[in-house]
């Protein structure tokens, strides 16, 4: 039986390549897609879910459960300016939705309708999760596993200089999540930077002529171009695929079970992930970190899943 998943996604390029490999993935049933502000304001966020599910057209519609903006706000747009809304370079329809329900509700429902058989992949600030389990207290031993995307070990931020982006987007949401009592596995960027989408990449992705091919090869060039500009990198990080292999291939990651917690405040380290690893450490464990990772396995596996994903959604349409 496939495993059910709620996906919580601010797309955003690498969120966007992550839900179309998880709505075609044949081990899993993705019953939710949530969305939250984070690379693009909240709005943005909802409305790319929508164009994306409305473009592919699955053959099993998820719920969606629609974003609002974080309690204290988002403090930046998009990462080094990096906030390529996918849904403008390729223009996508989006149908308004009758009764949009709240992300947080959404969770819960799914949640409660299997208890201990949903897993959630967070690939985004932990905003929804934060207060899916404020809202019901008892969700976080209802939940097979949580994924969360970002952090960083001993890497530095990607943000600031101490903090990863979705960590730094919504840090008191971060550090409930990280409190919970829920089985947390963090993919931090430590191990999603070892992965890099190239040129090379680019030119052999799924052909323009079906939907999936069309929609990466009209959302990554602008990525790519930022990377280069901003970044100087001739590549792109899609650090939200890696995460969303973890939750499907555990074979492919070792983790260590680690004690974390988000630093909320401070001048220059709001949002960084501080563990705490003395000889004899004050603090419980509390999440598995991944700490390795068969880098080529996850890199083809990913673009294996492309291709039957392109295979399987067709044909690009007429527009
Ligand atoms: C994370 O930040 C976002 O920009 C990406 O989508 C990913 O979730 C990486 O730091
Ligand atoms: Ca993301």
């Amino acid at each position: 039986m496939p495993r059910k998943i709620i996906l919580d996604v601010d797309p955003g390029v690498d969120d966007a390549i992550a839900l179309i490999l998880a709505l075609y993935h044949p081990g899993i049933e993705v019953v939710a897609v949530t969305s939250v502000g984070g690379n693009v304001p909240p709005n943005v966020a909802s409305r790319n879910v929508s164009g994306i599910l409305g473009f592919l057209d699955p053959p099993r519609w998820p719920r969606v459960g629609v974003s609002s903006l974080p309690d204290d706000g988002l403090p930046v747009q998009g990462r080094y300016g990096l906030s390529v809304d996918c849904l403008e370079a390729a223009q996508l329809k989006v149908a308004e939705l009758r009764s949009p329900h709240p992300a947080e509700k959404v969770i819960c429902e799914e949640v409660r309708t299997a208890p201990g058989q949903v897993t959630i992949v967070a690939l985004g600030p932990l905003t929804n999760i934060a207060r899916a389990f404020r809202r019901d207290p008892e969700l976080p031993t209802l939940v097979a596993k949580l994924f969360i995307s970002g952090g960083t070990v001993a890497a530095g931020g990607n943000v600031t200089a101490a903090a990863e982006f979705n960590m730094y987007c919504d840090p008191k949401a971060a550090r409930e999540v990280f409190r919970s009592s829920s089985t947390k596995f963090l993919v931090p960027l430590d191990v999603t930077n070892r992965v890099m989408l190239t040129f090379d990449h680019l030119v052999n992705l799924p052909s323009e002529a079906t939907r999936v091919g069309w929609f990466l090869r009209t959302i990554l060039p602008p990525a790519f171009l930022s990377y280069r500009q901003r970044l100087g990198i001739e590549g792109i990080h899609i650090h939200d695929c890696v995460t969303l292999m973890a939750a499907l291939h555990p074979e492919l990651f070792e983790y260590e079970e680690m004690a974390g917690d988000v630093e909320t405040g401070g001048e220059l380290c709001r949002g960084a992930t501080v563990f705490d690893r003395r000889r004899v450490p004050a603090w419980q464990r509390n999440i598995a970190v991944a700490r390795k990772m068969d880098t080529s396995r996850v890199v083809d596996g990913l673009l294996a899943s492309l291709e039957r994903a392109a295979w399987e959604a067709g044909p690009m349409l007429p527009q």
